[in-house]
C-alpha cells in the first residue's frame, strides 16, 4: 500500500518546478557526492565503518523469518550502506521539497540495486539484474554479491527521474492545449475496508490487482524501502494484508474470506451502471469463486473475462517454469446492475472431464495456452452455476489435456496438437481413451 503510494505521489508531484531545476540539483548532488563514493570504494572496512557512524542508520529491524539475515542492516555490506547513508544525507539537504522528493526517489530506487539480495541476470552485464525479493520473493543473499558502482547506480535512477519530469511537462502542455487539464490527484493509502467506507458510492471505475494468494507477501518485501524511508506499516496493517502465509503466517481461509469482501467492497464504492475490472491468476479455483460469487452477490454482473497471454512479462515468467506454471492473468470485468443475485450451487461435482472434452473439442488453434484453458474452465463452471464443486490440481488438469492428444512444448511454453493423435482421432481430439 505505502511504498506504491510512495512512488506515484513522486511521480505526481515531478510536475512541479523546471526540468533545469532538476538538473542543477542532479550536478549539486554530483559534485558532492561522486568523488567521496568513489573514495569509500578504496577504504578498507574499518575505515567505512568510521566513515558510516557520521551519518544517520536506518532502524535495525529484524527481517522476516525466511530472509537469510536476521535483521535490516545486513541486507547491504558495509561500503554499501556508507554510500547509501551519505547519498541519502546529501539529497536530505536539498532545499526545495520537491526536488530533494524527487532525488529521494531515485535513491529509493538505488536501494534494490545497492545490497546484497542484488543477482545480476545470466549472461548480460553486471548492473542488469535485480534484488532476490523479485525474482524468488524473499531476502536471499547472493553467494558472491556484485557491489555495483554507488554514484553511478544513483544518477542513472536520477535521470531516470529527470526524463520522467520531461515527459510529465510534455503530456500536462498537451492535455492543457487539448482536452483541458484538471490536475487533480488523490492518494489514498488505506485497507480496502476502510476505503470502500469513504467512497461509497462515489467512484466511476476501479481496477484492481489483489495479491494471488501466498505468492508474495508485499508488506515483508517492502521492508526494503520502508524501514530506510521511515514508513514502516503498523501491525493492524500487516495483519489485514490480504495474502496467505507471510511472516504473520496469515490463514487460507482468512484469506478467501477477505478476498470476497474485498470484492464487495469494491463495487460499493461503485456508482450504479459502472465497471470494476479484477486483475487474478491462481491454481486454487476456491480464489475465482470467492471473486466472482461475491461480485454477483453485490450486484455486478460479469461481461467480459479477457486472457493476457503471449506477452512479454508473460513469457519472462513462463521461463522460470513449466507447464504448471500460470503466468497469464485473467482481467475479469464486472457491470454494477445494483441488482444483487443469488449464487446457486449444483449438489454434485462439476464434470471436469466432460467441460475440458467440449473446451478442447472447440478449440480450432493448432496452439493451446495452459492459462487460456484454465480460464475457460473456470467460466464453464461459473456459467454452469458450479464454481463452488469445481475441484481440479495442477496435475489433473495437465492429465487431462495430454489425454486430449496435446503435447507441451517447454521452449514455447505452450501446448501442440500431437500429429500421431491427430490423424488416428481427427481434429476434435480423441476422449475414448
Ligand atoms: C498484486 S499487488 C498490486 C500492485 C499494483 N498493481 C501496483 O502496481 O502497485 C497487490 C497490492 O495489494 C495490496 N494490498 C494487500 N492487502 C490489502 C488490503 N487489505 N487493502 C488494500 N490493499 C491491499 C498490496 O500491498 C499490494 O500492493
Amino acid at each position: 500500500m505505502g511504498s506504491a503510494n510512495f512512488i506515484s505521489q513522486g511521480i505526481v508531484d515531478l510536475a512541479k518546478g523546471d526540468i533545469a531545476e532538476y538538473e542543477r540539483a542532479l550536478v549539486k548532488l554530483r559534485e558532492e557526492c561522486q568523488s567521496k563514493l568513489h573514495e569509500l570504494e578504496l577504504l578498507s572496512e574499518d575505515e567505512i565503518k568510521e566513515f558510516t557512524n557520521r551519518f544517520e542508520m536506518p532502524e535495525n529491524l529484524e527481517l522476516p523469518k525466511n530472509a537469510d539475515v536476521r535483521t535490516y542492516r545486513e541486507l547491504f555490506s558495509h561500503r554499501q550502506l556508507a554510500a547509501l547513508a551519505f547519498l541519502r544525507y546529501s539529497v536530505d539537504r536539498i532545499e526545495a521539497t520537491y526536488l530533494k522528493k524527487a532525488m529521494l526517489l531515485a535513491w529509493s530506487a538505488s536501494l534494490a540495486k545497492l545490497n546484497r539480495t542484488f543477482l545480476s541476470a545470466e549472461g548480460r552485464a553486471e548492473s542488469r539484474g535485480g534484488s532476490s525479493i523479485f525474482s524468488i520473493y524473499r531476502y536471499k543473499v547472493a553467494k558472491e554479491p556484485v557491489e555495483l558502482p554507488a554514484w553511478k547506480t544513483f544518477e542513472e535512477r536520477a535521470q531516470n527521474v529527470i526524463a520522467a519530469k520531461a515527459e510529465i511537462d510534455k503530456a500536462i502542455e498537451f492535455k492543457r492545449r487539448t482536452s483541458g487539464w484538471s490536475g487533480k490527484f488523490e492518494i489514498h493509502a488505506k485497507n480496502i475496508d476502510d476505503l470502500s467506507k469513504d467512497l461509497g458510492g462515489k467512484v466511476d471505475y476501479i481496477f484492481t490487482d489483489p495479491p494471488y494468494g501466498g505468492h508474495i507477501s508485499y508488506l515483508d518485501l517492502s521492508t526494503l524501502w520502508n524501514c530506510w524511508l521511515g514508513s514502516m506499516p503498523s501491525r493492524k496493517t500487516r495483519q489485514s494484508e490480504l495474502i496467505v502465509g507471510g511472516d504473520l503466517d496469515l490463514t487460507e481461509s482468512a484469506y478467501v474470506d477477505r478476498l470476497g469482501k474485498s470484492i464487495k467492497a469494491c463495487i460499493n464504492m461503485l456508482k450504479k451502471d459502472k465497471w470494476l475490472s479484477v486483475v487474478f491468476q491462481h491454481w486454487n479455483t476456491a480464489y475465482f469463486d470467492a471473486i466472482l460469487t461475491s461480485a454477483a452477490e453485490a450486484g455486478a454482473d460479469l461481461r467480459a473475462a479477457v486472457p493476457q497471454v503471449g506477452d512479454t512479462i508473460w513469457s519472462m515468467h513462463k521461463k522460470k517454469g513449466n507447464e504448471s506454471v500460470l503466468a497469464g492473468e485473467l482481467i475479469l470485468t464486472f457491470y454494477k446492475t445494483g441488482k444483487p443475485m443469488k449464487v446457486g450451487t449444483q449438489d454434485k461435482d462439476f464434470d471436469i472431464e466432460h467441460a475440458m472434452a467440449k473446451i478442447l473439442s472447440k478449440a480450432d488453434a493448432k496452439v493451446l495456452y495452459g492459462e487460456n484453458l484454465f480460464n475457460q474452465l473456470i467460466l464453464a463452471a461459473w456459467h454452469g452455476q458450479a464454481i463452488g464443486s469445481l475441484h481440479i490440481t495442477k496435475n489433473d488438469f495437465i492429465e487431462i489435456i495430454k489425454r486430449h492428444g496435446w503435447e507441451y512444448d517447454a521452449a514455447k511454453h505452450h501446448w501442440v496438437k500431437n500429429q500421431f493423435e491427430t490423424m488416428l482421432f481427427g481434429e476434435a481430439g480423441g476422449t475414448g481413451f
